[in-house]
């Protein structure tokens, strides 16, 4: 284990106890910011390896504390979220629209989030408005205002979110869902700045940076006339795609990590963390709901668990059980190859109900060869 040190460099509303804990000592002449939550403000951590970091955040946690690296709570140091990252914070300080793709729960408003809090908006608002969850009228009424008597129910006049965020950043989260009508609305706001709430001839200036989220497929949309591809290329100055987290497993033991620090307390739990055995089997599944399944996953499990850390007999069975695992992520070239390779033949397999002849066709092989990549794969 690396040696733990933290300098205290900010801690200004800590309480005394706290502050006698954490007096300044040295971490191999790093030093890490610790704000009033408690989190770590690790502008200075960029260099520091996954153990170092979760060993930090094991130490700091008795006192709810956790690392973040630079780019808020944003867990991972996977080369795909790094480049993410990246991206993120070289847009972050423009003015660009951004397009925020990928699948459920993979992070596309924490990460929006990062971008108002590294752009010069920080201190204004970001308000997040959820496309897919409203009707025409109210989604219209709450983007973009109203005036009294425009439509019944309209007592006074309302400001809509776009001069609300006046300053600040409008996240629009599934973007994809906005009606079409709406979308000539946003294109406009976009492109010409103003906008018109409902029963107003007059356009008003507004001033707002926008961020976009979607989980499906825009492009395909457009191509299906189902949204405007003049909007979707206003809105697409800047693509962030962030890969689901079955493609960066690299980022799952961090993950394990903060998640069990963070439940500890709402938990009144005080587990340590989890044994390596349940770490590669919860790096194997496939996690189609992202990190928000592997966040439920660890509730779930720690609010079952006894004991100081987690080991496999803790994890639900029809999780072990699951025929959906992918094989465990294993650096080395020719182990990867033949983990695909076993899965590909044994899902080919599964296919044509074991019929070998059948299966080798498919694949395109010999039945010999197959039958000799059965033996070698140790497929029954
Ligand atoms: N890299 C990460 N580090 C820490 N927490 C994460 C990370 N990615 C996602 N989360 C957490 O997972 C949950 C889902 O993230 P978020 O809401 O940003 O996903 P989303 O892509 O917007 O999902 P949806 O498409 O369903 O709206 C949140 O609780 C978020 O804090
Ligand atoms: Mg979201």
């Amino acid at each position: 284990m690396p040696r733990f040190d933290v300098a205290v460099l900010a801690a200004s509303e800590l309480d005394s106890r706290k502050k006698g804990f954490l007096s300044v000592r040295k971490w191999r002449r790093r030093f890490l910011i610790l704000d009033k939550t408690w989190a770590v403000r690790s502008r200075y951590s960029n260099g520091l390896k996954c153990s170092e970091q979760q060993t930090i955040n094991r130490a700091l946690s008795p006192f709810g504390a956790l690392m973040e690296n630079d780019f808020g709570q944003i867990i991972g140091k996977s080369k795909p979220l790094r480049d993410v990252l990246e991206v993120a914070k070289k847009v972050a300080p423009t003015q660009a629209t951004v397009l925020i793709t990928g699948e459920s729960g993979s992070g596309k408003e924490l990460i929006a989030h990062g971008i108002h809090a590294h752009s010069d908006r920080h201190d204004k608002l970001f308000l997040p408005v959820n496309c897919g969850a409203l009707p025409e009228t109210l989604l219209e009424s709450l983007l973009f205002g109203h005036m009294k008597g425009s439509f019944t129910g309209a007592f006074a006049n309302q400001e809509g979110l776009f001069e609300k965020a006046r300053g600040g950043t409008i996240f629009l989260d599934e973007i994809g869902e906005i009606p079409q009508h709406l979308q000539v609305k946003l294109l406009r706001a976009l492109e010409a700045k103003e906008i018109l709430p409902i029963g107003c001839t007059t356009p008003r200036r507004i001033d707002v940076r926008v961020l976009a989220a979607t989980n499906r497929d825009l492009k395909k949309e457009v191509e299906l006339g189902r949204f405007r591809d003049d909007l979707y290329y206003r809105l697409n100055v800047m693509e962030i795609h962030i890969p689901p987290l079955r493609e960066r497993p690299e980022d799952i033991p961090m993950l394990i990590e903060y998640l069990i620090q963070k439940h500890n307390p709402e938990l009144k739990r005080n587990f340590k963390g989890a044994q390596p055995p349940v770490v590669r089997a919860l790096m194997s599944l496939p996690w189609k709901g992202n990190v928000r399944e592997l966040d439920n996953v660890i509730e779930h499990i720690m609010i079952l668990a006894d004991g100081e850390w987690i080991t496999l007999n803790d994890m639900p069975p029809a999780l072990l059980n699951s025929d959906e695992t992918v094989p465990p992520f294993t650096p080395d070239l020719k182990e990867a190859v033949m983990q695909f390779e076993k899965q590909h033949i044994v899902r080919v397999l599964d296919q044509v109900g074991q019929d070998r002849k059948e299966a080798a066709k498919l694949l395109d092989i010999s039945l010999s060869s197959l039958y000799r990549k059965l033996e070698e794969l140790g497929i029954s």
